[in-house]
């Protein structure tokens, strides 16, 4: 049996599963995120750890005997440094921190957009692990001096468990130091971030043998054989090998935290206009995504901390029963946003209120700005050339029908949901069997494994009211994107 542990930003969540893709178990434990200012985003990597280990205590027993491979999804772009004790020396900065507006400003003016696209096949974003790095450099400078060993979140987890400074090919195209197509570290962003490569990890594929899990965490488990541990990945690769995003030009949408439109390519692309993200992928090859910061991240915001009410299925009822109305929208660009506008400054909006309007109309406009704002990324990625008739979704988000029903509409494309809801953790419950030669490869696995369950349709009707909803809602930001300047 295999586990695969996905690393996220809220929780840990573990799953036991079989070759067959049988899940057995899952656990999951929370953590806090550490908000030391609006717009910071940190967490302490020990609790990462701890939680961890926590969770799979539970997740073994009466399985001890047959655990074969361990592999990882993780949270990208986090910053965790240690010392030369192996000490972490300041909290995790997060992928959803906006502190690095200046750093990135530098990037992609100083050393310029093209230099990165050459190094890299990206541009800088405030998310990122670069900018990070220079953050710490120009105002934590005595931290900078201790450092020895750079990492990623998931990472941190593999040195922790199996002793072995990894990491892999996935998550290191989101540092901006890690030349994607060819797979390799860029010497040249490493000299601009005063980066020995000794303090990095080595690079592995996704599914490749780091290590296996040390002797004295297989006692504390109480698991006598050796276990493997594979490297696993970056949430979004490794999530869309868990919902079976792995062939060329196939496509998923992600509704998590954050909303991602993702797509598989056996070739690299760079994306010139430079609003997409161009990866390595887990399967050996690549893949390009567009990330919006807040998508499920903004329902929840909206209902559990706006009214104090976390019924999703009423939620979504009350969307369902109201008319798709042409004057009522929501920007939900609640910490700045990513793709497409890349802009840190951004707010979130809502436009258009009248005193028509009741709690429902509201709710219908929360959700369907996010999705309007995920068909932005949506047409970037088609402007590429790929042509995408049919997407996969996945994500807490995912659980909704009728989400599901209203991203056909407002794509125009179907909709297919997978008969797991377990993602990057099956993703890299996936890496593991391949890692262990279960499989021949990543596509061989998810093939066998992953299964559609449910389609839905686009409904011509509602399609053609969103496409002129559409039309204005994308009027709106550029209208008023100077204002946020002022905060
Ligand atoms: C990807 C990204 C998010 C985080 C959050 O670029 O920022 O997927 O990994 O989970």
């Amino acid at each position: 049996m295999f586990i695969g542990i996905d690393l996220g930003t809220s929780s840990v969540k573990l799953v036991l599963v079989t070759k067959e893709g049988i899940v057995k178990r899952t656990v999951s434990k929370n953590y806090d995120l550490i908000i030391p200012k609006p717009s910071w985003s940190e967490q302490n990597p020990d609790d990462w750890y701890s939680r961890t280990l926590e969770a799979l205590r539970e997740l073994v027993i009466g399985f001890e005997e047959n655990i074969q491979g361990i592999s990882f999804s993780g949270q990208m772009h986090g910053l965790v440094l240690l010392d030369k004790n192996d000490n972490v020396l300041r909290n995790a900065i997060l992928w959803n921190d906006q502190r690095t507006v200046k750093e990135v400003d530098y990037l992609n003016n100083e050393i310029g957009i093209e230099k990165l696209l050459e190094q890299t096949g990206n541009i800088a974003l405030t998310g990122l692990t670069a900018p990070k790095l220079l953050w710490v450099k120009s105002n934590e400078p005595k931290i900078f001096k201790r450092i020895s060993k750079v990492m990623l979140p998931k990472d941190y987890l593999i040195y922790k468990l199996s002793g072995e400074f990894a990491s892999d090919v996935t998550d290191l195209s989101g540092t901006l130091y890690f030349d994607c197509e060819n797979r390799k570290y860029s010497e040249y962003m490493l000299e601009i971030l005063s980066l020995d490569k000794k303090m990095l990890p080595k690079v592995y594929e996704s599914y490749e043998v780091v290590g296996s899990l040390k002797k004295e965490l297989q006692k504390l488990l109480n698991i006598k054989q050796k276990v493997n541990v594979i490297a696993g990945g970056g949430d979004q690769a490794v999530g869309a090998v868990g919902v079976g995003i792995v062939g060329d030009g196939e496509c998923s949408i992600s509704l998590g935290t954050s909303g991602v439109v993702f797509v598989s390519s056996d070739k690299f692309n760079i994306d010139k206009k430079s609003h997409l993200q161009s990866y390595a992928h887990a399967n050996g090859k690549y893949h390009v995504m567009a990330v919006m910061l807040n998508a499920a991240g903004a329902l929840k915001w909206w209902n559990e901390d706006v009214f104090d009410d976390n019924d999703y299925d009423d939620f979504f009822k009350r969307v369902f029963e109201t008319e798709i109305e042409e004057s009522l929208f929501f920007l939900p660009y609640l910490s700045g946003e990513r793709s497409p506008i890349n802009d840190p400054y951004a707010k979130g909006v809502l436009f258009g209120l009248g005193n028509h309007h009741k709690k429902a109309q509201l709710d219908r406009a929360i959700v369907e700005g996010i999705t309007f704002a995920l068909r932005d990324s949506f047409e970037l990625i088609k402007e590429l050339g790929v042509d995408i008739s049919r997407v996969r979704i996945t994500g807490g988000g995912s659980k909704s029908d009728i989400w599901a029903q209203m991203i056909s509409d407002i794509f125009s494309v179907e909709v297919i949901k997978i008969d797991t809801e377990e993602g990057p953790a099956l993703g890299a419950a996936i890496l593991a069997m391949v890692g262990t030669n279960e499989y021949e490869n990543v596509e061989e696995a998810c093939e066998k494994i992953i299964k559609i369950s449910k389609v839905f349709y686009p409904k011509y009707r509602n399609s053609k009211l969103y496409d002129m909803k559409y039309s204005k809602f994308v009027k709106i930001y550029p209208q008023i994107k100077e204002l946020y300047k002022d905060k």
